[in-house]
C-alpha cells in the first residue's frame, strides 16, 4: 500500500493529527514528537526548514473519506567533516502504527517512510552530489531506530557524542 505523502508547512501545525502526535515515551520519541509539533525546548521542524532548508513530509493512510497520520520524515543537508552531506534530521511513526504494515509479511510503515527518503535523496543526488552520502544521528539506546536504519544499509561511523547520539551513514547507489 502506498502512503499519501504531503509537504509539511506552518499551516499543518493546526491539524489535530499533529497536535496529538505521539510516537512513544522514550526521550528520543518525545523529542521527535515535539520536533514536528514545534514545541519548545526542542529544535523544531519549522526552524530546520527555515534555517537549513530541510524538507519535511507527512505520511497518511488515505481512505478518501478518512485519513490518519502514520508518521513524518525529513531530509536536508548538513556539514560533516567539512563536507556537505545529505541529512535526515528526524523521522517518526505514530505509536498506533509502529511495528505494523499492511497485511501479513508486508513492509512496515517505517520501511515505507525510510524508502521514501532514500528515493528522494537518490533523485536529488543526480543534481546535488552531497546527497550521495546520507547521514543521521540516533540515540545510543534507540535500538529500534538503529535496527531500522541498519536494515537499509546505514552503518555506525563514530562514537556517541555528549548527548548520546551516534552517527550513522549510508552511501547511495545512483
Ligand atoms: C524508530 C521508528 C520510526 C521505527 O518504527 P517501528 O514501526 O517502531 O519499527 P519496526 O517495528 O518496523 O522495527 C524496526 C526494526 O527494529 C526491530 N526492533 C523492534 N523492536 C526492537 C527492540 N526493542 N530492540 C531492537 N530491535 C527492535 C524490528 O525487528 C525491526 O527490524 P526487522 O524489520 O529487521 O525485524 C519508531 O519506533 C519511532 O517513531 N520511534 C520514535 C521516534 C524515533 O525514535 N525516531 C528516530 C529518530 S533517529
Amino acid at each position: 500500500m502506498e502512503l499519501a505523502t504531503v509537504d509539511f508547512s506552518r499551516e499543518n501545525l493546526s491539524l489535530p493529527d499533529i497536535k496529538d502526535f505521539d510516537c512513544g515515551e522514550e526521550p528520543w520519541a518525545r523529542a521527535a514528537a515535539n520536533w514536528i509539533k514545534s514545541s519548545p525546548p526542542f529544535e523544531s521542524a519549522l526552524k530546520s526548514m527555515e534555517k537549513h532548508g530541510t524538507t519535511v513530509w507527512l505520511h497518511f493512510i488515505d481512505l478518501g473519506f478518512y485519513r490518519e497520520l502514520v508518521g513524518f520524515s525529513s531530509l536536508g543537508l548538513t556539514q560533516r567533516s567539512r563536507k556537505q552531506v545529505g541529512f535526515i534530521p528526524q523521522l517518526a511513526v505514530n505509536k498506533l502504527f509502529q511495528g505494523k504494515g499492511v497485511g501479513a509479511g508486508d513492509k512496515h510503515y517505517s520501511d515505507l517512510i525510510l524508502e521514501h527518503l532514500i528515493k528522494v535523496a537518490q533523485e536529488r543526488a543526480k543534481t546535488e552530489p552531497a546527497y550521495k552520502r546520507l547521514c543521521l544521528l540516533v540515540h545510543a539506546d534507540n535500538r529500534k531506530a538503529q535496527c531500522l536504519y541498519a536494515k537499509f544499509g546505514f552503518t555506525i561511523v563514530g562514537k556517541q557524542d555528549a548527548r548520546a547520539l551516534v552517527p550513522m551513514v549510508k552511501c547511495l547507489l545512483t
